[in-house]
């Protein structure tokens, strides 16, 4: 059997991390920008992750939904703490998609609607309704086309306004840095006003903070530093550092009702360990001052450079995009193949940097001096 050719590779094999850095199986060092896609949030192979889940390991890796899992609870009670939100519930599953998915479930089976508003470029997974709310037909199939969702320019309240009060709508549902759409910037008007018009019209504001939360802004969850509480917020990508595994973060306004929402694996024994080991190094490491500091640093070192083909700088904390007046394709696989080092990418033009929050100054500092020799 061969592999299902559904992604175009780099002829890169990484077989070792550590904190910033990877390595391929020559033994070459790798400066990583990337995170895995914005999933290492403290770092390859911390001794105290890997530790954690060894031990948990050597005692029981498995166990179903349908007895106690007190690291469950644990998680639940630790992550409420640590993002502000001790009074939500907890429903862990396994992916981004899937967080997303039970996100607009959850949504309306309270409302009992069927629509979705979604922003223009939005990137919400690959499930059937989380890919009907991803804004990009190539990737939708017929059967996941089903009419549920209206995407909406970003920042343009008239324009969701004037849907919400159709009182037809089930769910809003946003990134506020957008990833996959290229960093672009949901702003705090417009998301004050959307909460507004979402409580006066029973309509649920859906956060989706896969990529852009979990410390990764600069704060807990990028919404917080635009002044909203939604009813629901989603979490995959930094809660595991690895470990597959992903949140629905539930306001008290929803009931809990038995057996409406299930999982086989979600909240397993290694994904709690795994995520309780990450909150531990957030924690102890100050990693969500770390991606302020050093996203802010990076920000305005790669703005003042003045680099050639860099039209526009834009990101919070360690969300970081690079948009180029040429396509970022040759650019950015000079980067990877002379300069050895890891980037993401948005669209046709944007260089996307979503580092692990543990990254240095004198990592950024790197990066630039790389990043200069290739434009
Ligand atoms: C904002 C956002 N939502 C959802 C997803 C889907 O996550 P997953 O690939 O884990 O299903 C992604 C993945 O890149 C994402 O960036």
């Amino acid at each position: 059997m061969k592999l299902f050719d559904v992604y175009p590779l780099f002829d890169i094999e990484i077989v070792k991390g550590k904190g910033c850095n990877v390595w391929d199986e020559k033994g070459q060092e790798y400066l990583d920008l990337y995170g895995g896609h914005a999933v290492i949030s403290i770092g390859h192979s911390h001794p105290h992750y890997i530790d954690v889940i060894t031990k948990q390991l050597n005692k029981l890796g498995f166990y179903s939904n349908s007895v106690q899992n007190s690291l469950q609870r644990t998680l639940a009670e630790r992550l409420g703490k640590a993002s502000g939100y001790e009074d939500y519930s907890l429903f862990l599953v396994n992916s981004g998609a899937e967080a997303n998915e039970n996100a607009m479930k959850l949504a309306s089976f309270y409302n009992g609607r069927t629509r979705i508003l979604s922003i223009e470029k939005a990137f919400h997974g690959r499930t059937s309704l989380a890919v009907e709310a991803t804004n990009n037909p190539k990737i939708v199939a017929p059967i996941n086309n089903n009419e549920h969702v209206t995407f909406l320019p970003i920042n343009d309240l008239d324009a969701w306004k004037a849907e919400i009060e159709k009182d037809d709508v089930c769910a809003c549902i946003i990134e506020c840095i957008q990833g996959v759409g290229g960093i672009r910037m949901v702003d705090a008007d417009f998301l004050q006003g959307l909460r507004k018009l979402c409580d006066e019209h029973n309509t649920v504001l859906i956060c989706d903070e896969i990529q852009c939360g979990y410390g990764r802004s600069g704060k807990f969850f990028a919404h917080q530093h635009l002044g909203v509480r939604p009813d629901l917020i989603t979490v995959a990508k930094g809660i595991g550092n690895g470990f597959p595994m992903s949140g629905l973060i539930i306001s008290p306004k929803f009931e809990a009702v038995y057996s409406q929402l299930g999982t086989t694996f979600g909240g397993n024994h290694l994904a709690c360990s795994a995520a309780l080991a990450v909150l531990d190094v957030i924690e102890q490491e100050n990693l969500i001052q770390n991606a302020a500091e050093v996203g802010e640093y990076l920000i305005n070192r790669l703005k003042e450079e003045k680099l050639p083909h860099v039209v526009d700088v834009r990101g919070r904390g360690l969300m970081i995009g690079i948009e180029l007046d040429v396509p970022y394709k040759e650019i950015r696989t000079k980067l990877v193949k002379e300069q050895h080092c890891f980037t993401g990418c948005s669209g046709t033009n944007v260089i996307r940097l979503l580092p692990p929050l543990c990254i240095t100054k004198e990592n950024a500092d790197d990066f630039i001096e790389r990043f200069k020799r290739v434009l």
